[in-house]
């Protein structure tokens, strides 16, 4: 038997409807704060992503799903091509391709896969879904205003409690611009010196190549070291700190809850200044739902103009995994407002019955004109059909149709002209 690939899943009705219940909320919240979509490809050239991620991060170095697109001819030397892991870089490359400056401040989301090589465990797979959502633009559209900032996550709050996940938690931190991060480097450089030693390899390749990524390591034996190092909060610029204090001072205004982690450095390189995880209890060790943050240089690094950024990616998959705590998604499943039962010979008269009643917007199942009539409630029962409705030769000349409430057992004849009104009454 061939199977899903192992990180890979199928996704499945009634769970689907959970989705889309999601898919649906999270588009009718973007929509209030004027987001657009935007659909980008599934694969890109691979630098996209080793420039714009971070050749040190583990996502680049370890994760990603790449070959070589080689042409027909022998010789052609080929394209190294990658699955996207994440979809800010396509963004932020579409942004620069169409220079989508000209429209100022650009409020952009996009919904789809995204593909990391981990190893797969509850909440974490190799084909996993974001929501991801960007505001960006040329500096004079006012994208690098901290008022952006407060908004994204003003509006991930407002998200989640729609979907009914209340009892989120959001870490914030700034993790400062070029200028405080390179002294913060050369710090964590100096207090890594005498102990680097003593770390994982990948710790050891990272205190020269790129000290940051240190706080990505999940070694236990490393973590009492890590807990040692210089911490970021003490590094920032005043630009930085003020930058930093008029977010938490718009959120605490909105009645937006966080809590401070200046350990939270994130595990992309293109972070400047805001950082944020909500976090969800449910999920355990995989317990980050969201995470993003602004990356005011991640344009000029792929080639183009100035553009500071703010973003985020829900972990679609985590999320319906919180929401699955509470709600079943058959509570959100829609069932057949009604069944169509056709007696012998009478298929052709309950498709145009159902033709009329579905250009009506009711959900209609039709069955067969072979089922027994016992067969036709069963079928319905189990469809979680509201009404049955028995199409035969009588009902047909006289133009009217006997409707069954299968919950209550109450039967009554219902004009053909009337039939959608009836059941719509009592959907
Ligand atoms: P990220 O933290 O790498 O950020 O991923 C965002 C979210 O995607 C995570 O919090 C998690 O919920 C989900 N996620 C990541 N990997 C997996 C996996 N293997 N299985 C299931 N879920 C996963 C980014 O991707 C940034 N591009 C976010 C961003 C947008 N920053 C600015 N704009």
């Amino acid at each position: 038997m061939i199977k899903a690939i192992r990180g890979t899943r199928d996704l499945l009705p009634p769970e689907t409807a959970l989705w889309n219940f999601v898919e649906a909320t999270v588009r009718d919240v973007f929509r209030a704060y004027n987001f657009q979509e935007i659909r980008t490809p599934i694969f890109e050239s691979t630098e996209l992503f080793a420039r714009g991620v971070g050749e040190e991060t583990d996502i680049v170095a370890k994760e990603m799903f790449t070959w070589e697109d080689r042409g027909r001819a022998a010789s052609d030397s080929g394209q190294s091509l990658t699955l996207r892991p994440e979809a800010t870089a396509g963004i932020v490359r579409a942004y620069i391709e169409h220079k989508l400056w000209d429209r100022g401040l650009n409020k952009l989301f996009t919904i789809g896969p995204m593909f990391r090589r981990e190893r797969p465990q509850k909440g974490r797979y190799r084909q996993f879904y974001q929501i991801d959502a960007e505001i960006i633009g040329p500096a004079s559209s006012g994208s690098d205003s901290p008022a952006r900032d407060a908004e994204i996550l003003e509006m991930l709050a407002t998200l989640l409690d729609r979907l009914g996940i209340t009892d989120w938690h959001l870490q914030l931190n700034s993790v400062g611009c070029p200028n405080d991060r390179a002294k913060f480097n050369e710090a964590l450089r100096a207090a890594l010196e005498p102990v680097k030693d003593t770390m994982c390899v990948d710790c050891q390749r990272r205190a020269v190549t790129n000290p940051l990524r240190v706080f990505d390591c999940k070694v236990p034996e490393d973590q009492p070291i890590i807990d040692t190092l210089p911490r970021i909060s003490h590094f920032l610029d005043e630009p930085c700190r003020q930058h930093f204090d008029a977010v938490k001072d718009i959120l605490t205004k909105v009645g937006v809850r966080f809590s401070e982690n200046d350990r939270l450095v994130r595990g992309l390189d293109y972070y400047t200044r805001t950082a944020f995880e909500f976090t969800h209890g449910a999920l355990g060790a995989q317990n980050a739902i969201l995470g993003g943050g602004r990356y005011d240089g991640l344009s000029e690094s792929l080639g183009g103009p100035a553009a500071p950024g703010i973003g985020f990616a829900i972990g679609e998959d985590r999320l319906i995994l919180s929401l699955q705590e509470k709600t079943a998604a058959e509570s959100v499943l829609s069932k057949p407002d009604v069944y169509i039962a056709p007696m012998a010979a009478m298929n052709a008269e309950a498709a145009r019955l159902a033709r009329e009643l579905r250009r009506q917007d009711l959900v209609v199942e039709l069955g067969d004109e072979n089922f027994r009539l016992k067969k036709s409630f069963e079928t319905a029962t189990k469809a979680g059909a509201k009404y049955i409705l028995i199409v035969g030769e009588n009902e047909v000349q006289t133009n009217a149709f006997s409707l069954k409430n299968l919950a209550t057992g109450e039967q009554v004849q219902v004009p053909r002209a009337e039939l959608a009104k009836t059941i719509q009454a009592k959907r």
